[in-house]
């Protein structure tokens, strides 16, 4: 009898410790590039977040949408100068993040992205079920998942930052005066065509956010 349970109780300690090998073996495809240590403070080590209120998960983004961001908020255009930014251009201000991929080169730039996007999100799928075809689906997928590079996965997001995202779309949509000294995001279509969100649009954020990131 207790041989019995022993073995079945080696048995389970086995299969476990393969899932979590399976696991580490994850996590550690990528190693962390030592310019992430500037990053770990707000985006956590296997950037997923902190505590910290707004602060985007980068696990499981598409690589390439993570170098365009840093890329951009390297350019900066000067925050302060917003007025002589034009309609078209694509445009992202954070003061924070201008300081931190300041000290990037591309390399680490490269590094960083790949590492991030390896990492695996751990969002337990909340919303398995699609959101309805939307204005936002076309881009985003009807699971927060999308189909290009340049797009960003929307799923398992935090949902404030999300928000806070569309509210800086909005303020930089074409018309709206602009506060001069303030960060601000513009990006051609998601400034002009769809910063303003129905009820529908503003529930399938919410239902992005408790989706399973990948
Ligand atoms: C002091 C906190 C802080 C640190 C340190 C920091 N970030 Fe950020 N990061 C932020 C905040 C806040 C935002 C959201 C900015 C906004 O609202 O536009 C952000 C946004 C980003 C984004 C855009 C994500 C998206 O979904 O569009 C990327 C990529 C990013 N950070 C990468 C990094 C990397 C790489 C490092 C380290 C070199 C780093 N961050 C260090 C606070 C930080
Ligand atoms: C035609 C394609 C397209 C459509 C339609 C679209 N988006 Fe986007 N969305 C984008 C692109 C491209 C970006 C990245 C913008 C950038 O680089 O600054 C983006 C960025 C975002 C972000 C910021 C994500 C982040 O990680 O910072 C949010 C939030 C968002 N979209 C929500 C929506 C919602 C809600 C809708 C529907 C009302 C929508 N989008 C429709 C293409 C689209």
């Amino acid at each position: 009898m207790y041989a019995r349970q022993s073995k079945g109780l080696w048995a389970i300690l086995f299969v476990s410790s393969l899932t979590l090998l399976g696991c580490m073996k994850d996590v550690t495809k990528i190693r962390a590039p030592s310019a992430a240590k500037w990053c770990h403070g707000c985006h956590g080590i296997h950037g997923k977040g902190t505590a910290l209120a707004a602060i985007p998960n980068l696990a499981g983004q598409k690589v390439s949408y993570l170098v365009r961001q840093l890329e951009l908020f390297q350019q900066g255009k000067g925050i302060g100068t917003a007025a002589r930014i034009q309609t078209d251009e694509v445009v992202r201000q954070n003061r924070s993040m201008k300081y931190h991929a300041d000290k990037l080169g591309p390399d680490e730039i490269m590094a960083t992205a790949e590492f991030y996007s390896s990492q695996p999100c751990n969002v337990r799928p909340v919303n398995v079920e699609p959101v309805p075809s939307n204005r936002c689906t076309k881009c985003h997928g009807d699971m927060g998942i999308s189909a290009s590079g340049g797009i960003p996965n929307l799923a398992g997001q935090n949902i404030e930052y999300l928000l806070a995202q569309i509210q800086k779309f909005k303020e930089s949509s074409s018309g709206v005066e602009r506060e001069q000294r303030r960060p601000y995001r513009r990006h051609p279509i998601m400034s002009n065509s769809v910063s303003n969100l129905s009820s529908g649009e503003i529930a399938t954020l919410y239902a992005y956010a408790r989706m399973a990131c990948r």
